[in-house]
């Protein structure tokens, strides 16, 4: 059994990619918005629309992943860290003590598709002059009070590729003020090599055959980030090959629809599980799973269980991982308690929309049989 992390493009992808239609699932409600090469070029031009000077300070989760940072770091961004509570929420009174007069922007991370309540948190923030990201790269399409995740703040962030089979794709909102489209960029070496990549992914999954095992490199060095989507570049916009394929998506309602069924379905499956524990035991209406989170308290760290899991083919993965902390964050964490729980505790399993039951049932069993 082979279960892809992400969905697959598949044939039909490829084929329909001729026929255009430019209706895009969910975003084109959005005039405003810039569809990147990656959710955190968004950073880079978030910078440049405040006008971020080098040493202004930037309040970000210590719950959060260094690579993202990697644009605003380039900025000459100041980062503040605050820890999040076990609700996934920064805790109000704790970020007004971080508040400075050097204070440019704060970043609200919405995490696995299950947003939390920022308004306050943005009001305060206006009424100090403080320009506030609504970071969904994990929370794509989720609703919350009536509204889209990303639409509450002063700018939305999305990875679309985290939802969607693409081989790149980011997404800005811009709520408050009016941007410019940019340039698209064409296909490239690492970008074609990335679609052959997801199609073989999708062959295994449906056949067993063991295609990504004879990509070389498949698992990461041949075909990193760098090479998709060229280093450094934070400037690039969204490759014409992935708005093609967005355009032929199904309706977003209809993917959420799959990707909620996929996670209570798992939910139910892992009930009498003892070991694994939904960090969410509920999934609130309008919410649109990355994927099911799990904590693991056991004497055996949840990185040994993630591998035995691996090697049975079962992707469990760690978010952001203790190596994609930021190391500020990684060298002090015993001041971030929460930050620290969930990076040691926390395991996610896919609930994407090309899972079906055959895929959900031998994750349960693996994790039945073996813990
Ligand atoms: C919270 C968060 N923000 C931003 C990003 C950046 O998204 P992308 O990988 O599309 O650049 C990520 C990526 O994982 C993320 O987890």
């Amino acid at each position: 059994m082979y279960i892809p992390l992400s969905p697959t493009i598949k044939t039909l992808n490829i084929l329909k990619m001729w026929r255009h239609n430019d209706r895009l699932p969910f975003i084109n409600d959005f005039d405003k918005r810039i569809l990147l090469s990656m959710g955190k070029n968004a950073f880079w031009y978030i910078a440049k629309m405040i006008r971020l000077q080098i040493d202004d300070e930037v309040i970000v989760p210590a719950y959060m992943c260094y690579n993202a940072l990697q644009p605003l770091m380039k900025a000459g961004a100041r980062f503040r860290f605050i820890d999040i509570g076990i609700d996934l929420k920064i805790d109000f009174r704790s970020l007004v003590d971080l508040f400075t007069n050097k204070t440019k922007l704060l970043i609200l991370v919405q995490y696995f598709g299950m947003p939390t309540d920022i308004r306050e948190i943005v009001g305060f923030a206006q009424s100090q002059g403080v320009h506030t990201v609504e970071d969904c790269a994990l929370s794509y399409g989720s609703i919350i009070n009536g509204r889209f995740a990303g639409t509450t703040a002063d700018f939305g962030l999305f990875s679309l590729r985290k939802f969607f089979p693409i081989p790149d794709g980011g997404m800005l909102l811009d709520n408050r003020n009016n941007i410019s489209d940019i340039k698209r960029e064409g296909i490239n070496m690492g970008k074609g090599l990335a679609i052959v990549r997801s199609m073989l992914s999708n062959a295994e999954s449906k056949t067993g055959v063991p295609f990504v095992k004879y990509l070389k490199g498949s698992k990461g060095e041949l075909l990193n980030d760098s090479i998709v989507n060229g280093e450094g570049d934070f400037e690039l916009g969204i490759s014409n090959v992935s708005m093609r394929i967005l355009e032929k998506q199904e309706p977003w309602e209809d993917i959420c629809l799959k990707r909620r069924e996929n996670y209570k379905y798992m939910l139910i499956g892992l009930e009498e599980n003892t070991l694994f524990k939904p960090l969410r035991k509920t999934l609130e209406d309008g919410f649109c799973p990355m994927t099911l989170p799990l904590m693991v308290d056991s004497a055996d760290s949840a990185d040994s269980i993630r591998d035995k899991l691996n090697q049975d083919r079962v992707p469990a993965y760690a978010w952001p991982g203790v190596s994609n902390l930021h190391p500020y964050v990684r060298e002090n964490i015993k001041k971030y308690p929460i930050t620290q729980y969930l990076v040691n505790n926390l395991i996610m399993l896919p609930v994407h929309q090309d899972l079906t039951k055959r895929h959900l049932d031998y994750m349960i069993q693996v994790l039945t049989r073996d813990f």
